[in-house]
């Protein structure tokens, strides 16, 4: 019979708790996961109590306040801090998305629960590493292959045309999609997942790029495109907006169309 045994380091203890300053009215719990793979101690759940009165209104916010004026130890990514970088993508409140652009008020739950993005290894706290997801993006090869003349100016494109990317140029690469996808968690090795499929059909779908056959030849396998089932997680947890299941399945009718 088969056994499944979880790491010995996977329990999650109860950590420390910082209480809000005396005096503090309007005061929002914070659950924070804590894991430094350094100190050999298992991940913990640390608890801060913020003092809204005194803090902006997204959950990047108040992690800004924590580390700033709580706890300096406390480690996460971010950077733009209006939904452009991709960089602050965690799990809050039980739904991946954009620390900077999701709103305390709107996480339900009396308490803010934020953990790492889900299946992914951590790296550190909220940090997980994000090196074979940024492999699979490079694998597509995200940039324009154009065989013939250069022309004198740019290439271009009619209206139509570049209408064909909206919905896709605005990836921000944050990989809430991938890390929500339950097909990418378990054969996230040889599936692209649908950041990368996403990217993969808007260079199909650019006008001025001649190398849609190749790229179909390199998507037409049973694990790197067809492993998605559409479950379509990845299209409700995009912090953007955007639908990577219908993405993949115009390259699945691409497919099927030039064998017609
Ligand atoms: S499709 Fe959406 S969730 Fe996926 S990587 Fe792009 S912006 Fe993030
Ligand atoms: S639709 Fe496909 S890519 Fe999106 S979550 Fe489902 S299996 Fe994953
Ligand atoms: S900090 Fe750039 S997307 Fe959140």
């Amino acid at each position: 019979m088969v056994e499944f045994a979880l790491p010995k380091n996977s329990k999650i203890t109860k950590g420390r708790h910082y209480p809000a300053p005396s005096g503090a009215t309007d005061i929002k719990t914070f659950k924070i996961y804590r894991y430094d793979p350094d100190t050999g101690e298992n991940p913990r759940l640390d608890t801060y109590d913020v003092d809204m009165s005194d803090c902006g209104p997204m959950v990047l916010d108040a992690l800004i306040k924590i580390k700033n004026e709580i706890d300096t130890t406390l480690t996460f990514r971010r950077s733009c801090r209006e939904g452009i970088c991709g960089s602050c993508s965690m799990n809050i409140g039980g739904r991946n998305t954009l620390a900077c652009t999701c709103a305390t008020d709107d996480v339900a739950g009396a308490e803010v629960a934020v953990y790492p993005l889900p299946h992914m290894e951590v790296v550190k706290d909220l940090v997980v590493d994000l090196t074979h997801f940024w492999a699979q993006y490079e694998g597509i090869q995200p940039w324009l292959k154009a065989d013939s003349a250069a022309p004198q100016k740019e290439r271009r494109q009619s209206i139509e045309d570049r209408e064909e990317l909206d919905g896709l140029y605005e990836c921000v690469l944050c990989a809430c999609c991938s890390t929500a996808c339950p097909s990418y968690w378990w054969n996230g090795d040889k599936y692209l997942g649908p950041a990368a499929l996403l990217q993969a059909y808007r260079w199909i779908a650019d006008s001025r790029d001649e190398a849609t056959g190749d790229r179909l030849d390199d998507l037409e396998d049973p694990f790197r495109l067809y492993r998605c089932h559409t479950i379509m997680n990845c299209t409700n947890v995009c912090p953007k907006g955007l639908n990577p299941a219908k993405a993949i399945g115009e390259i699945k009718k691409l497919m099927v169309e030039r064998t017609l």
